[in-house]
C-alpha cells in the first residue's frame, strides 16, 4: 500500500498532456474478443485498471502486446468463456465484458460483479437488455451464466441510460442478424468512442452519441488501428488542481464537446477557459466563486466523476453551493475526509449537500474513499496550508497514470511513499 505526502501552496501550471480515457479503453479492449483478428489501440492510458482487463484478455486466450501507449490485441484464439472471478472483483466494470463473449462465443460465465464503494450498482439493466437480444441468462450461486441459443436483433428501451448497459447490449447486438435498436441510450462520448471503434472493425452502427442508436449485424470483423479519445475526467482533474491553486494550464489535446458540462461550471467558478486548435488554456480566478447548484446527470449533463473535484473547488470558494448526486448513493464518501481538511460541509440529505467556501484548508491525515474521491483528495491538499498525507491511493492508480509525476511536472510538491 503506498501513500501521497503532499505539501500545499504550489501553483499548478504548465503544459497537460494527458493520454486516452479509462471509461473508453476498457469497453474497447472488452470489444477486441468480437474480433476474430488484431486490435491496434493507441492514446492507451497507463493505469491499473488497464493491466486487470489485459490479465482477462490473456485469461481468455488473447495474446497482448502492451508498451505505454499502444495495445496490439490479437484475439483469434479464443479458448474459454469463463471470467476468473478475482477480475471482477478487482474492476466491477469488468462486466462490459458479457456482451463482447457473448457475441464471439456460444457460451459464457462470469461472477456477479456485486456493489462497490460508490455504490450497490446493480446490473439488471444490461441482463434485460442481453435477454432482449435472445440470450438466456441462468443466475446462480454469484454468477451470471449465458447461453447464445438465438441470438437475434432486437428494439431495447433502457429504463435509465446506463453507460455499461448500452455498451453491454451494443457489443452483443454486433453480430446479431437484423437491426437492433437502441432507445433511452447513454450518450457518454465514451459510447460514441466504442462505436467508432467497432464501426472501423466493420461493424454498423448509427446514432452512438445520441439517446437512439442503430446496430446492424454482421458476420465478421476486421483488423483495426484506433486511436482512443482523450480522458475528459483527467483533465478535468488537472483544471480544478490549476483552478483552485491559482496556476495557469495548458492542456495540448482535448474534444471541445466532451468538456463543455465541465468547463460551463469552472466558468461560472471564475475560471478562464479558452479553446486553442486543439486543446484548452485555463486561467484560475482571482477568487473562486460558489456555483449555486450542482446536479450530477448522464451526459451531457454535468459528469458524476467530476462531483468531488468541484466540490473541493468550491469549499474554498466566496459563497454557498449545493451539491446533489443522482446518478450513485453513496458517493460523498470525501466529504467526511475534507471536513477534516478544514471543509464547511453539511448533509441536507443523503445525496444532497451544501458547501459553504472557507478562507483555507489545513493539512491532514485523509484516506481515499474510491477512485475519484481519493484524486479529490489530493486536490485539496495542494491547496491546503501545510502537509497531508493521503492514504489507500490505489483507488486513485486505477484511473489516473502517473498522479503524482505528472502533478510534480506541474509544479506540486507531492511524493509517493511505501506505507509502513
Ligand atoms: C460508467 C463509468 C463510471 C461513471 C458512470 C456514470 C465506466 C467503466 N464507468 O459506470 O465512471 O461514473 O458510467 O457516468 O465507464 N444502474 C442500474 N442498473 C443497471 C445499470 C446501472 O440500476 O443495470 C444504475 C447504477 O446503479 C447507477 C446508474 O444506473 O446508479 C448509472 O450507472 P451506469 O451508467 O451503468 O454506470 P457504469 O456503466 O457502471
Amino acid at each position: 500500500m503506498c501513500k501521497y505526502i503532499v505539501s500545499g501552496g504550489n501553483k499548478i501550471e504548465g503544459k497537460l498532456n494527458i493520454r486516452g480515457a479509462k471509461n473508453s479503453i476498457l469497453p474497447i479492449m472488452a470489444a477486441t474478443i468480437l474480433n476474430e483478428n488484431k486490435s491496434i489501440i493507441h492514446n492507451v492510458p497507463n493505469i491499473s485498471d488497464v493491466y486487470i482487463m489485459i490479465k482477462i484478455l490473456e485469461s481468455i486466450g488473447c495474446k497482448v502486446d502492451y508498451e505505454p501507449d499502444t495495445l496490439i490485441i490479437d484475439s483469434s484464439n479464443i479458448n474459454s468463456g469463463e471470467i476468473d472471478e478475482e477480475y471482477v472483483r478487482q474492476m466491477r466494470s469488468s462486466i462490459i465484458i458479457m456482451g463482447a463473449m457473448i457475441g464471439r462465443l456460444n457460451y459464457t460465465k462470469i461472477s456477479y460483479p456485486g456493489g462497490c464503494a460508490i455504490g450497490s450498482r446493480p446490473i439488471d439493466l444490461h441482463l434485460k437488455a442481453l435477454k432482449k437480444l435472445g440470450i438466456k441468462i441462468e443466475e446462480k450461486n454469484g454468477y451470471i451464466k449465458c447461453f447464445k441459443e438465438n441470438l437475434k436483433s432486437a428494439t431495447i428501451n433502457l429504463e435509465f441510460p446506463s453507460v455499461g448497459a448500452t455498451e453491454n447490449a451494443i457489443l452483443a447486438a454486433v453480430k446479431a442478424k437484423g437491426i437492433t435498436k437502441i432507445y433511452n441510450a447513454a450518450r457518454e462520448p465514451e459510447i460514441e468512442d466504442l462505436a467508432k471503434f467497432l464501426n472501423a472493425m466493420g461493424a454498423k452502427i448509427n446514432g452512438a452519441g445520441t439517446s437512439y442508436i442503430e446496430i446492424e449485424g454482421v458476420n465478421r470483423l476486421n483488423e483495426v488501428e484506433y486511436e482512443v479519445i482523450p480522458d475528459r475526467i483527467a483533465i478535468g482533474t488537472y483544471m480544478i488542481a490549476s483552478a483552485i491553486t491559482g496556476g495557469t494550464l495548458e492542456v495540448d489535446k482535448v474534444v471541445q464537446d466532451h468538456m463543455e458540462p465541465i468547463c460551463d461550471k469552472l466558468r461560472i467558478a471564475g475560471c478562464d477557459i479558452k479553446y486553442t486548435e486543439n486543446g484548452l488554456i485555463l486561467v484560475a480566478p482571482k477568487k473562486i466563486k460558489a456555483v449555486d447548484l450542482v446536479k450530477t446527470c448522464p451526459h451531457p449533463g454535468f459528469p458524476t466523476d467530476m462531483q468531488s473535484q468541484l466540490m473541493i473547488l468550491m469549499t474554498l470558494s466566496d459563497g454557498v453551493s449545493v451539491f446533489h448526486e443522482t446518478i450513485f448513493e453513496n458517493r460523498f464518501m470525501h466529504c467526511a475526509e475534507l471536513i477534516r481538511m478544514g471543509a464547511n460541509i453539511k448533509y441536507i440529505t443523503e445525496n444532497i449537500c451544501m458547501v459553504n467556501g472557507v478562507e483555507k484548508l489545513h493539512g491532514a491525515r485523509v484516506k481515499s474513499p474510491d477512485l475519484r474521491g481519493g484524486a479529490s483528495l489530493v486536490l485539496a491538499a495542494l491547496a491546503a496550508d501545510g502537509k497531508s498525507e493521503i492514504s489507500d491511493i490505489y483507488h486513485i492508480e486505477r484511473g489516473y497514470e502517473n498522479f503524482e509525476n505528472v502533478l510534480r511536472s506541474l509544479g506540486a510538491d507531492i511524493i509517493k511513499l511505501k506505507d509502513e
